[in-house]
């Protein structure tokens, strides 16, 4: 049966990235997987298209396919505009629409890529932790909200950081699941000591934790955790974490690889419907220069693959391909090392598919 993707570009360096990720999409086809592709604006995109960050059309697509591939939204010509129509508010829409709670955002090392990191080699060499992100709770949005004048005239800003116990539940769950597959350690993020929030946070995560009796679950102060992860980053395994911590702590993850050009990410629903994209944001200084590194968006096709099109062997096929390319001493100008050649993003992406056979 043929499986719909959506593919939305979105913004900056977005487009150029998601081009290269649809060549390895067609190769697949070729390959005798049956996909039906379909492209749609969101984000910036999204408003110059219909006036909207997330326009009913594309909200419409997302809904009826089975996977999702997006590049990166956000750029400066936007940022001036109302808060609910900025590119932003697309994500965050097609992730509260979509229901896509689990964001796995993993740190991997390549050792080909050693050099890049800005920490000694043995601190980092071997590195691979995966975070996961709770992605529809907590502060992003939680209500009330708003900036409000108090009484005297001064005005005021408020967020709420809510989490429900069944919120708490179904992130611990995939958290355990993956440590389960992985090295069996989760470390628990949370804040315990100073929020209520967190406090239930870690008494529902301990609880889930007793029916995952093979893993070795233990709990870590978020300020904590942001100093370990620089310090001594391999004692992580699997790390779960509320949706702002989250977001602060993938990116020290992501840049203890030195090269956040290469990580992909995966935002899953219950039912492992997902959306695919890589880390890193729409990079408008680099944008239409043809020199983005393609690697990430390309990879998250593999994590498509593997997390909710089940076809794990294409996906191995894509990381192999990957890191051959790698291996080759090919280069975008961001892992760009000496003794390496330096290539632009459709060069990279027609290395990948000249190793894709
Ligand atoms: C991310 C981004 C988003 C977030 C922004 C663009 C809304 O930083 O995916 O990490 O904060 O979740
Ligand atoms: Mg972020």
């Amino acid at each position: 049966m043929s499986k719909k993707i959506a593919i939305l570009p979105g913004d900056g360096i977005g487009v150029e990235i998601v081009a290269e990720a649809v060549k390895v999409l067609e190769h697949l086809k070729g390959d005798g997987l049956d996909l039906e592709l379909v492209e749609a604006p969101v984000g910036g995109a999204g408003y110059d298209a219909a006036g909207k960050p997330l326009p009913d059309e594309t909200l419409a697509l997302v809904k009826e396919a089975d996977s999702i591939l997006l590049g990166a939204v956000g750029g400066p010509q936007y940022e001036k505009l109302p808060r609910e129509l900025r590119p932003e508010r697309g994500l965050l829409g097609l992730r509260s629409e979509l229901g896509l709670f689990a964001n796995l955002r993993p740190a991997i090392l390549y050792p080909q890529l050693a050099d890049a990191s800005s920490l000694k080699p043995e601190v980092v060499a071997g590195l691979d932790i995966m975070i996961v992100r709770e992605l529809t709770g907590g502060i992003y949005f939680g209500e009330p909200r708003g900036i409000r004048e108090k009484a005297n005239g001064e005005r005021e800003g408020f967020n709420t950081l809510v989490y429900s116990e069944s919120e708490v539940d179904r992130i611990a769950r995939v958290a355990f699941d993956i440590a389960m597959k992985r090295g069996k350690r989760l470390c628990s993020v949370d804040k315990a000591n100073v929020l209520e929030v967190s406090e239930l946070w870690r008494e529902v995560v301990e609880r889930v934790g007793e029916e995952y009796q093979g893993v070795e679950l233990s709990h870590m102060y978020v300020d904590n955790a942001a100093m370990q992860l620089v310090k001594w980053p391999k004692q992580f395994d699997v790390m779960v974490t509320k949706n702002m911590f989250g977001d602060i702590l993938s990116d020290a993850a992501a840049m203890l690889t030195g090269s956040i050009g290469m990580l992909p990410s995966a935002s899953l629903d219950a039912n492992s419907k997902g959306m695919y994209e890589p880390i890193h944001g729409s990079a408008p200084d680099i944008a239409g220069k043809g020199i983005a590194n393609p690697l990430a968006t390309i990879l998250s096709v593999a994590m498509m693959l593997r997390y909710s099109l089940d076809e794990p062997v294409l996906a191995d096929k894509i990381d192999t391909a990957v890191g051959r390319v790698l291996d080759k001493g090919l280069r975008t100008p961001d892992i760009m090392s000496a003794g390496c050649k330096q290539i632009g993003t459709v060069e990279m992406g027609d290395a990948v598919m000249a190793e894709l056979v």
